[in-house]
Protein backbone atom coordinates (compact mmCIF):
# COMPACT_ATOMS: atom_id res chain seq x y z
CA UNK A 1 0.00 0.00 0.00
CA UNK A 2 1.46 3.06 -0.88
CA UNK A 3 2.11 5.52 2.15
CA UNK A 4 1.77 9.34 1.85
CA UNK A 5 4.15 11.65 4.24
CA UNK A 6 3.36 15.14 4.19
CA UNK A 7 3.94 18.29 6.16
CA UNK A 8 0.91 18.41 9.36
CA UNK A 9 -1.42 21.42 8.54
CA UNK A 10 -3.77 23.21 10.89
CA UNK A 11 -6.72 21.68 9.75
CA UNK A 12 -5.23 18.42 10.59
CA UNK A 13 -5.95 19.36 13.85
CA UNK A 14 -9.46 17.62 14.22
CA UNK A 15 -8.62 13.99 13.33
CA UNK A 16 -5.02 14.35 14.29
CA UNK A 17 -6.43 14.49 17.91
CA UNK A 18 -8.45 11.97 17.38
CA UNK A 19 -5.35 9.36 16.16
CA UNK A 20 -3.77 10.51 19.15
CA UNK A 21 -6.43 9.03 21.38
CA UNK A 22 -6.27 6.31 19.55
CA UNK A 23 -3.02 5.14 18.92
CA UNK A 24 -0.72 7.33 21.35
CA UNK A 25 -2.50 7.36 24.72
CA UNK A 26 -2.38 4.53 26.23
CA UNK A 27 0.19 3.54 23.50
CA UNK A 28 3.53 4.86 24.69
CA UNK A 29 5.20 2.85 27.39
CA UNK A 30 5.23 5.56 30.19
CA UNK A 31 1.92 6.01 29.60
CA UNK A 32 1.02 2.52 30.10
CA UNK A 33 1.92 2.78 34.15
CA UNK A 34 -0.53 0.56 35.77
CA UNK A 35 -3.12 2.15 37.13
CA UNK A 36 -6.71 3.97 36.63
CA UNK A 37 -5.15 7.36 34.96
CA UNK A 38 -7.68 9.69 33.26
CA UNK A 39 -5.88 11.51 30.59
CA UNK A 40 -6.76 14.39 29.11
CA UNK A 41 -6.01 14.13 25.37
CA UNK A 42 -7.50 17.13 24.42
CA UNK A 43 -7.13 20.59 26.60
CA UNK A 44 -7.15 24.17 25.87
CA UNK A 45 -3.42 23.89 26.76
CA UNK A 46 -2.68 21.17 24.65
CA UNK A 47 -4.50 21.95 21.64
CA UNK A 48 -2.76 25.15 21.77
CA UNK A 49 0.49 23.60 22.28
CA UNK A 50 -0.24 21.21 19.33
CA UNK A 51 -1.15 23.96 16.87
CA UNK A 52 1.85 26.39 18.09
CA UNK A 53 3.89 23.06 16.37
CA UNK A 54 2.14 22.42 13.58
CA UNK A 55 2.15 25.99 12.76
CA UNK A 56 6.39 26.13 12.45
CA UNK A 57 5.78 23.74 9.87
CA UNK A 58 8.18 20.75 11.54
CA UNK A 59 5.36 18.13 11.91
CA UNK A 60 4.28 15.16 9.61
CA UNK A 61 1.01 12.98 9.11
CA UNK A 62 1.37 9.79 6.84
CA UNK A 63 -1.77 8.62 5.30
CA UNK A 64 -2.60 5.46 3.67
CA UNK A 65 -5.63 4.86 1.88
CA UNK A 66 -6.92 8.36 2.54
CA UNK A 67 -6.69 7.75 6.49
CA UNK A 68 -4.20 8.77 8.80
CA UNK A 69 -1.34 6.27 9.89
CA UNK A 70 1.34 7.83 11.18
CA UNK A 71 1.84 11.53 13.10
CA UNK A 72 4.98 13.35 14.06
CA UNK A 73 4.44 16.66 16.39
CA UNK A 74 8.18 18.17 16.40
CA UNK A 75 9.02 22.47 16.56
CA UNK A 76 12.01 24.01 17.74
CA UNK A 77 13.00 24.46 21.22
CA UNK A 78 15.62 27.18 22.41
CA UNK A 79 17.19 26.48 26.65
CA UNK A 80 14.68 28.87 28.25
CA UNK A 81 12.33 26.46 27.22
CA UNK A 82 13.74 23.35 28.94
CA UNK A 83 14.08 25.91 31.93
CA UNK A 84 10.55 27.19 31.46
CA UNK A 85 9.03 23.63 31.50
CA UNK A 86 11.51 22.34 34.69
CA UNK A 87 9.90 25.55 36.69
CA UNK A 88 6.36 24.74 35.67
CA UNK A 89 6.91 20.75 36.25
CA UNK A 90 8.10 21.95 40.15
CA UNK A 91 5.06 24.59 40.34
CA UNK A 92 3.46 22.08 42.37
CA UNK A 93 4.05 18.74 43.51
CA UNK A 94 2.81 16.26 41.15
CA UNK A 95 -0.06 13.71 41.45
CA UNK A 96 -1.58 12.64 38.03
CA UNK A 97 0.10 9.87 36.04
CA UNK A 98 0.44 13.06 33.12
CA UNK A 99 2.26 15.08 35.92
CA UNK A 100 4.87 12.66 37.13
CA UNK A 101 5.82 12.04 33.25
CA UNK A 102 6.06 15.83 32.57
CA UNK A 103 8.27 15.87 35.92
CA UNK A 104 10.60 13.27 34.32
CA UNK A 105 11.18 14.08 30.49
CA UNK A 106 11.67 17.76 31.96
CA UNK A 107 14.29 16.42 34.51
CA UNK A 108 15.98 14.86 32.22
CA UNK A 109 15.79 16.75 29.03
CA UNK A 110 17.35 19.46 31.00
CA UNK A 111 19.93 17.12 32.52
CA UNK A 112 20.94 15.88 29.36
CA UNK A 113 22.47 19.44 28.61
CA UNK A 114 22.42 18.85 24.72
CA UNK A 115 22.45 22.57 23.89
CA UNK A 116 25.66 22.98 25.85
CA UNK A 117 27.24 19.17 24.57
CA UNK A 118 26.76 20.19 20.56
CA UNK A 119 27.21 24.28 21.37
CA UNK A 120 24.06 25.12 19.48
CA UNK A 121 20.94 27.79 20.68
CA UNK A 122 17.86 25.86 18.97
CA UNK A 123 16.86 22.26 18.49
CA UNK A 124 14.39 20.13 16.89
CA UNK A 125 12.31 18.40 19.39
CA UNK A 126 10.68 15.91 18.56
CA UNK A 127 7.37 15.59 20.94
CA UNK A 128 5.72 13.21 19.90
CA UNK A 129 6.00 10.03 17.43
CA UNK A 130 2.95 7.67 17.09
CA UNK A 131 1.70 4.98 14.11
CA UNK A 132 -1.37 3.50 13.65
CA UNK A 133 -1.26 -0.04 15.84
CA UNK A 134 -2.32 -1.87 13.05
CA UNK A 135 0.77 -0.95 10.95
CA UNK A 136 3.45 -1.28 13.71
CA UNK A 137 7.18 -2.59 12.78
CA UNK A 138 6.68 -2.03 9.52
CA UNK A 139 9.50 0.95 9.28
CA UNK A 140 6.65 3.72 9.34
CA UNK A 141 8.13 5.00 12.52
CA UNK A 142 11.65 5.41 10.92
CA UNK A 143 10.49 6.92 7.38
CA UNK A 144 8.69 9.53 9.48
CA UNK A 145 11.94 10.30 11.26
CA UNK A 146 13.83 10.07 8.63
CA UNK A 147 11.74 12.32 6.73
CA UNK A 148 11.74 15.13 9.62
CA UNK A 149 16.18 14.85 9.68
CA UNK A 150 16.03 14.88 5.75
CA UNK A 151 14.47 18.76 6.31
CA UNK A 152 15.58 20.28 9.23
CA UNK A 153 18.40 22.46 9.12
CA UNK A 154 18.08 22.02 13.41
CA UNK A 155 20.30 20.12 15.37
CA UNK A 156 17.81 16.88 16.03
CA UNK A 157 16.55 15.59 19.74
CA UNK A 158 14.46 12.83 19.98
C1 LIG B 1 7.24 3.92 18.69
C2 LIG B 1 6.46 3.78 17.38
C3 LIG B 1 6.18 5.15 16.80
C4 LIG B 1 7.33 2.97 16.39
O1 LIG B 1 6.68 2.99 15.12
P1 LIG B 1 6.93 1.78 14.08
O2 LIG B 1 6.37 2.19 12.77
O3 LIG B 1 6.43 0.53 14.66
O4 LIG B 1 8.52 1.76 14.06
P2 LIG B 1 9.44 1.13 12.89
O5 LIG B 1 8.77 -0.08 12.31
O6 LIG B 1 9.83 2.21 11.96
O7 LIG B 1 10.70 0.68 13.72
C5 LIG B 1 11.79 1.54 13.93
C6 LIG B 1 12.79 0.83 14.80
O8 LIG B 1 12.27 0.72 16.13
C7 LIG B 1 12.23 -0.67 16.50
N1 LIG B 1 11.00 -0.87 17.27
C8 LIG B 1 9.75 -0.46 16.93
N2 LIG B 1 8.88 -0.82 17.89
C9 LIG B 1 9.61 -1.46 18.83
C10 LIG B 1 9.27 -2.09 20.06
N3 LIG B 1 8.00 -2.11 20.53
N4 LIG B 1 10.26 -2.64 20.78
C11 LIG B 1 11.54 -2.63 20.34
N5 LIG B 1 11.92 -2.06 19.17
C12 LIG B 1 10.96 -1.49 18.44
C13 LIG B 1 12.20 -1.44 15.21
O9 LIG B 1 12.74 -2.73 15.37
C14 LIG B 1 13.08 -0.58 14.33
O10 LIG B 1 14.44 -0.81 14.56
P3 LIG B 1 15.33 -1.59 13.48
O11 LIG B 1 15.10 -0.88 12.17
O12 LIG B 1 16.71 -1.45 14.03
O13 LIG B 1 14.78 -2.95 13.48
C15 LIG B 1 5.13 3.02 17.58
O14 LIG B 1 5.40 1.80 18.24
C16 LIG B 1 4.11 3.79 18.41
O15 LIG B 1 3.32 4.58 17.87
N6 LIG B 1 4.10 3.55 19.76
C17 LIG B 1 3.17 4.26 20.65
C18 LIG B 1 3.57 5.71 20.87
C19 LIG B 1 5.01 5.86 21.38
O16 LIG B 1 5.47 5.16 22.25
N7 LIG B 1 5.74 6.85 20.79
C20 LIG B 1 7.11 7.11 21.15
C21 LIG B 1 7.24 8.19 22.20
S1 LIG B 1 6.71 9.80 21.66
Amino acid sequence: MQTIVREMKLDDIDEVTIFLRDHFYGNEPLMQTPGDHQIDYDDAKRRKYRLSLIAQGTSLVAIEAGRFVGVAFAGVIHPSDLEESWSEANEHKPKLLIEHIHYFLSDLERSARFFERYGVVDALYLSVLAVDATVRRQGLGRCLVTALLDDSEYLKVM
